[in-house]
């Protein structure tokens, strides 16, 4: 299309100009270079711009189309029947500046398009992917793919005040965990050592290190990708690296080297006054590395998914499992945080360790 080139300077002077000519087109956003603003141009209005204007230059060129305020279910009505409308999930998670969407098959020939309306209805959307691969593998990534908006699946998440760059595939994050986050954060005391097993990007580090007076955080993870980002994140927020540890490595492999290392240069290994445990499909394989290093009166969080009915049983489960391993710990509370699929939901046991 037309546009009006014209030097940052003079842009108010021309803006003015446009409008009070009608010579604005309204459909579409300016857009500038390092030294230049574009305003787009109606149809028909070259002449009457370039009279009186001087260092105006009119230049053929692609300008972004602007977002009208539709609402998300009149631009879907556009293309989709009321049954096909019922298909569509409204509630999404948003991370960073991009949209996941679940897509129910029977609309798979027209998820452009509902990825577009997702896309034009949410200003602070810039991508828009669906899942295409469930969370799996020892490092529990997942697949996705870009329906509408940028080309791209990595992002800055804001959370509780902390930036987290991420990547939607290369490393496990959960944007709806954010109050949990903080939850765990009301509980840690001053001056508290905290261990976060399965530490990914490093959210629950980061969060902790803003929300609480914590005097030690460490975190381990074991895949090569989601610690790297723990580590730019670390450094994003200007959190040191004495208060915040981050460890790529096993936690099978990593705590027994955190008590060999204490006891060797500190003359004692100083017990966890909390150890998180958000690993819910297979978290319990690793009480027995996490009970030795919380201090009697110390706590556990341990995450895990369940069926409503399972709960209490499996918190008494727990509990036994524990003291077959020698340790007693009394069950403080459970703690729902997260629906994780129909009657199914992600579970945080908080356990005393006597
Ligand atoms: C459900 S994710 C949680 C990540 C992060 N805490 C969060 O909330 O975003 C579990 C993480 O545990 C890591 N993991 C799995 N097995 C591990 C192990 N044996 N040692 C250390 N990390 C492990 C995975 O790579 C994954 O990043």
């Amino acid at each position: 299309m037309k546009a009006v080139k014209v030097r940052l300077c003079d842009a108010q002077l021309v803006k003015k100009k446009l409008i009070e000519t009608n010579a604005l087109d309204t459909s579409h956003m300016p857009d500038r270079d390092s030294e230049h603003i574009y305003f787009p141009l109606a149809e028909g209005s070259e002449d009457s711009v370039v009279l009186g204007l001087e260092s105006v230059e009119i230049v053929e060129r692609e300008m972004p189309e602007k977002r009208v305020n539709i609402s998300l279910n009149d631009r879907l009505a556009g293309f989709l029947n009321t049954e096909e409308l019922a298909l569509v999930g409204r509630s999404q998670e948003v991370v960073g500046d991009i949209m996941i969407i679940e897509v129910d098959e029977r609309l798979i020939g027209k998820e452009k398009e509902i990825a577009s309306a997702f896309l034009e209805s949410n200003k602070q959307v810039n991508v828009v992917v669906k899942k295409s691969a469930i969370h799996s593998g020892q490092f529990r990534t997942r697949g996705v793919e870009v329906l509408a908006g940028e080309d791209r699946k990595d992002t800055t998440h804001l959370e509780s005040g902390v930036r987290l760059y991420l990547h939607l595939e290369k490393s496990y994050f959960s944007a709806r965990l954010g109050s949990e986050r903080l939850r765990i954060a009301k509980l840690v005391k001053k001056g508290e050592r905290v261990l976060v097993m399965f530490s990914g990007s490093a959210p629950y580090p980061l969060v902790l290190a803003k929300h609480t007076q914590a005097s030690k955080i460490v975190g381990i993870e074991l895949n090569p990708d989601a610690h790297a980002f723990a580590v730019k994140n670390r450094e994003k927020n200007k959190v040191s690296s004495d208060r915040v540890e981050l460890i790529n490595g096993d936690v099978q492999v990593e705590v027994p080297r955190l008590i060999a290392h204490g006891e060797e240069k500190e003359g004692g290994f100083t017990k966890f006054d909390r150890v998180l445990m958000p690993l819910p499909k297979t978290s319990e394989e690793f009480l027995g590395d996490a009970l030795p290093v919380v201090r009697p009166g110390g706590m556990i969080h341990l995450y895990a998914f369940l069926n409503e009915k399972e709960i209490d049983d499996e918190g008494k489960r727990i509990v036994n499992l524990c003291e077959e391993m020698g340790f007693t710990l009394k069950l403080d509370k459970v703690v729902k945080c997260g629906q994780h699929a129909p009657y199914t939901f992600r579970v945080c046991y908080d356990l005393i360790v006597s």
